[in-house]
Parts: C-alpha cells; structure tokens; sequence
C-alpha cells in the first residue's frame, strides 16, 4: 500500500478520516467538523474532506471486531485522522480501547502522543483563584505513545482459581526511549523557556525506569540550550499542584502521562479542553488528532459537551498540515470565545456545544474579515 498521500501534504486540499465512535465522540466531532469547513470557507487558502469511517461499538457489534482487517491500509489513504472517543457500557474498556484507539496507535507508529495544556482567558484554573498566585497553566507534555506499560505484553493462567496469575509487563526499548526523549527536547528546545522536566519511577523501577533515564541524560547532551530535570511521578503530581509556573514540557511514559495529562487538564480548568495529537513524526503515516477525553457516559446525548477540546485537535492537526496561520486564527477565536464568557458547564458556563460552537464559527467571521 502507497503512503503517498500521508506525505504529500503540500496540494492544499486535505482529505481527513474521521471516525467519531463511541458515546458523545459524534457530538464534539461533528462540532469540530463545522468550524474546520467555516475556518477553510473564510480562508479560501486550503480545502478539507472529511470521509467518515463507521468503526466503533456499533460497527463492533455489527461485525464482531472494531476496525476493518486492512485498518492501516484504509488510513494511510489519508493525511490525517480526526478521532472522538472509544467506549461503551455494555462492552469491557480493553475490549474496545484494544479494538480500535490502540490497534491505530502502536501499529502506525505514532509513537509521540502531545497534550498541550493551558488556561484560557476567562476561564479559572483551579490554581488561579489560588492565593498564592500561580501563574496560568502553559505547558506541553509528551507521551511515549506505542510501548511501555500499554504494550500489550502479559497473560493470565489459572483462570478463575484462587492461585490465578496475571502479568502486564512494562516493555521499554533503547529504540523507542530514544525516539520520543529526541522528540520532547526538540518541543522543549523551541519554546521559549527550553526547559524539560522527565517524569521518571526509577528508584523502585529498577530496569525500565533506568534505561529511560539513562537515554535521557545521553539524549540531552545533543541539547546544551535545554535545561532539563528529572522528576519522580509522585512528586511530580505536587509540582504540578504547587508549583506550575516551574513546568514547561514533561515527558513521560505511556501510563505516567496518561495520568498526568487528565491531571494538568484538571488544573488547567477542564477535560474539556484536553486534546491529543498522536505523531509520527517520521510523517511517513497520518497521524491522529483527537480529545484526551473519553465517551463521557453521563452527558451523551445531552448537548452540553465541551467541544473545545476536539476542535483545538483540529486547530493542531492543521498546523500539522502545514496551514500554520489557520491553525492560530483557530486558536484566537477559541480564545476570544471563552474570554467573552461563552462556556460549557465544565469551565462554569451555561452555554450548549451548539452555542460555543456557533460562536466560534461566528468568531472565525469577524477575524476574516478583519484582515
Ligand atoms: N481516547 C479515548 O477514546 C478514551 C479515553 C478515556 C476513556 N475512554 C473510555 O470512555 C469511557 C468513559 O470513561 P471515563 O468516564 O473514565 O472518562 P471520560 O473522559 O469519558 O469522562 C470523565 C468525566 O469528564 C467529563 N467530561 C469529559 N469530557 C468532557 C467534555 N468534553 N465536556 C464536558 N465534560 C466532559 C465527563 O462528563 C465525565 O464526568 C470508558 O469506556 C473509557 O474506557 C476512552
């Protein structure tokens, strides 16, 4: 199969896969959707097809598994992925999780997950109505996206005896340490505080955790300019609380910034605003774009989704695209957006996924026609 046009990302017109599955993932895609096409609408620069894929519980349901056979096949014939979430009640999380989100992950090799996290103007963090005047929330953190504790390696024996045994081995290689430590010191290295923290658990994970911190320190000497430390997980949760202004880009294995990155969502102000882009950075597959958030069984249905989270996916998947500046337009109308107090019920709003919605589209308008 042809990789041609996950490489070939310079003609403009993008053709995204969009596989929105499971509980609200429809919702907040579908909101993304519309402000993308009204972002390209009012830019005339660039043109965007989004191809809907029916994988999720439905789909699984209906077939017995939860992506096609030829699955990589089917999303190398696009430049990227716009995904909403996975997960259902009536079906176990790692059946689902496994059926469709990591049979992508790991087996594309999108091995660099980042999250950025911050706080939006007129939005309260739950650090900044603090007293001791914690600085707004800024910071980037990357996840080792395709190994580590998610490896899938493991087993269970002795099935439902009392002396039942089941392992889950954390793997990590040279390789894929490497690979993401290069990674995260090249995001540190071109922010402005080129500062790294490593998130590490080497002092009770004695193999592991050593490596990872081993490649980090030979890793950091082709980075001179970045200052970077190395922080333990536990400790690394109160840093996070106390002190927030002393981050900037963390990176972290694949269980330690699953954790932490709801965490800094949290302090930041919301899930809601959380967003993932699943990389490869070698750009040789298209790479995934979606929330950090999950199928939020409580609110499907209801309307009330925060749909920030998906559309800045979106906004960090056309940067990825190469259309830079309708990445930041993007970014300034969701600012101005919050700023002018139109929120969801997480970020203490009153406003619907419709309103913040039609908002941001409305946003897009003025900064058009502004230029
Ligand atoms: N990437 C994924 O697809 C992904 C990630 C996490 C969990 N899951 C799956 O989702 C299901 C539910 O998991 P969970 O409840 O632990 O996590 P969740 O992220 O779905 O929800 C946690 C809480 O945050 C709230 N929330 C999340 N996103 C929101 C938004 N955009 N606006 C407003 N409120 C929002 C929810 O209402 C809920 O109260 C499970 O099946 C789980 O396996 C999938």
């Amino acid at each position: 199969m042809s990789n041609s046009v996950a490489k070939t990302t310079k003609s403009r017109n993008y053709k995204v896969a969009s596989i929105p599955a499971d509980g609200f993932g429809p919702e907040v895609v579908s909101a993304a959707i519309e402000v993308v096409q009204k972002l390209a609408e009012i830019s005339k620069t660039f043109t965007i097809e989004f191809q809907h894929i029916p994988w999720g519980t439905a789909y699984y349901k209906q077939h017995g598994k939860y992506v096609e056979d030829n699955v990589l096949e089917v999303l190398r014939r696009y430049n990227a992925i716009l995904f909403g979430s996975v997960g259902a009640t009536d079906v176990p999380d790692h059946i689902s999780l496994w059926g469709l989100l990591l049979a992508i992950r790991g087996p594309l090799q999108l091995y660099a997950n980042v999250r950025p996290v911050r706080t939006f103007p007129g939005t309260l963090s739950r650090l900044r109505d603090t007293k001791s005047g914690a600085p707004d929330i800024d910071w980037v953190l990357v996840r080792e996206n395709t190994e580590g504790e998610y490896s899938g390696h493991g087993g269970r024996s002795h099935r439902g005896q009392k002396w039942e045994v089941a392992t889950e081995v954390a793997i990590f290689t040279y390789v894929g340490i490497e690979r993401i430590m290069r990674f995260a010191f090249s995001v540190a290295q071109a922010r402005p505080k080129k500062l790294l923290t490593v998130v590490t658990k080497s002092n009770s994970m004695r193999n592991g955790m050593v490596l990872w911190d081993g490649v980090a320190l030979e890793v950091s000497r082709d980075f001179p300019d970045v200052k970077w430390d190395k922080m333990l997980v536990d400790a690394m949760t109160v840093r996070m609380v106390n002190s927030p202004g002393s981050l900037d880009t963390i990176v972290g294995t694949n269980l330690h910034m699953d954790i932490l990155s709801d965490l800094a969502a949290a302090l930041a102000g919301s899930l809601g605003i959380a967003l993932s882009s699943n990389l490869d950075p070698t750009r040789k597959n298209p790479s995934l774009f979606e929330p950090v958030h999950g199928s939020a069984f409580d609110i499907t249905g209801k309307g009330v989704a925060n749909p920030v989270a998906t559309i800045w996916s979106t906004a960090e998947m056309l940067g990825w695209l190469g259309e830079g500046e309708a990445k930041d337009t993007l970014m300034q109308a969701i600012e101005n957006v919050c700023n002018a107090g139109v929120l969801t019920a997480d970020l203490g709003g009153t406003a619907n996924t419709k309103e913040v919605t039609q908002a941001i589209c409305e946003e897009l308008e003025k900064l058009g026609t502004r230029k």
